[in-house]
């Protein structure tokens, strides 16, 4: 039986984990779950689900676990999941980190390498006020970093780009907050387990690429 593979981006938002994804999952061959834009999937199409999660994440607080974990959970049993999966958002507490290794056990995977992006406060919040994703697949944009060919549409697929809600300036930084209470501790939690990769999210967008992928790439081959 194939071992699937499953790998966990930390950070804080901001930090580049739904850019970095993009990347990694296309170039691993793993699908890429991010937490986030299932909710906004959700929202989007105004599932009970969507409209629950929505109370949270306009105040920049979690969603909590009980819903979040059965949400990953269910995502994570589907047939594209079938080698693994590169999870961007998930988990963000000590309880949905522990949940994920149970369900790992069952699905027959464990988690290989936790890398965490690390960029200082001051950064996020510019990061955050200059962003811009597009409203069908989520690829992400910056005014400056990263600015689409065309401003307002996505490069990718050609859809509108937007601007999230929770990237009001005072919703970022409750945000930054509830990372450093509730989700920074994993740092310590997957370090414990030999498994964190540390990579500055300071660099370029193709650095912090680069970087990961070297990381990432000799762990495959050692496997
Ligand atoms: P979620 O959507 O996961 O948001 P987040 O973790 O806050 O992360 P972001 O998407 O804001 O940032 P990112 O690190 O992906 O950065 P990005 O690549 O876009 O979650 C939203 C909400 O959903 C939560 O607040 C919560 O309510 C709920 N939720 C989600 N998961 C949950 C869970 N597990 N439990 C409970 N609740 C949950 O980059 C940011 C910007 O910077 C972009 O414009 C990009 O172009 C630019 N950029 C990226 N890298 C660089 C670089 N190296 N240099 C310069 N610019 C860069």
């Amino acid at each position: 039986m194939i071992m699937r593979t499953y790998i966990v981006l930390l950070g804080p938002p901001g930090a580049g984990k739904g850019t970095q994804a993009e990347v990694i999952a296309e170039k691993m061959a793993l699908q890429h779950i991010s937490s986030g834009a299932i909710f906004r999937e959700h929202l989007h199409d105004q599932t009970e689900l969507g409209k629950l999660a929505a109370q949270y994440m306009d105040r920049g607080e979690l969603v909590p676990d009980d819903v979040t974990i059965a949400m990953i959970r269910d995502r994570l049993e589907r047939p594209d999941c079938a080698l693994g999966a590169l999870l961007d958002g998930f988990p963000r507490t000590r309880s949905q980190a522990e949940a994920l290794d149970g369900m790992l056990v069952e699905l027959h995977g464990a988690v290989k390498a936790v890398p965490y992006i690390y960029v200082p406060e001051e950064i996020l919040v510019e990061r955050l006020a200059g962003r811009w994703t597009c409203r069908s697949q989520g690829h992400v944009f910056h005014d400056k970093y990263h600015p689409p060919k065309q401003p307002g549409i996505c490069d990718e697929d050609g859809s509108e780009l937007y601007q999230r809600d929770d990237d009001k300036a005072e919703t970022v930084m409750r945000r930054i907050r509830v990372y450093l209470v509730q989700t920074k501790p994993l740092i310590a939690y997957y370090q414990e387990q030999g498994l964190l990769f540390q990579v500055d999210g300071t660099l370029s967008i193709d650095q912090v690429s680069a970087s990961l992928l070297s990381y990432l790439g000799a762990l495959e081959d050692h496997s």
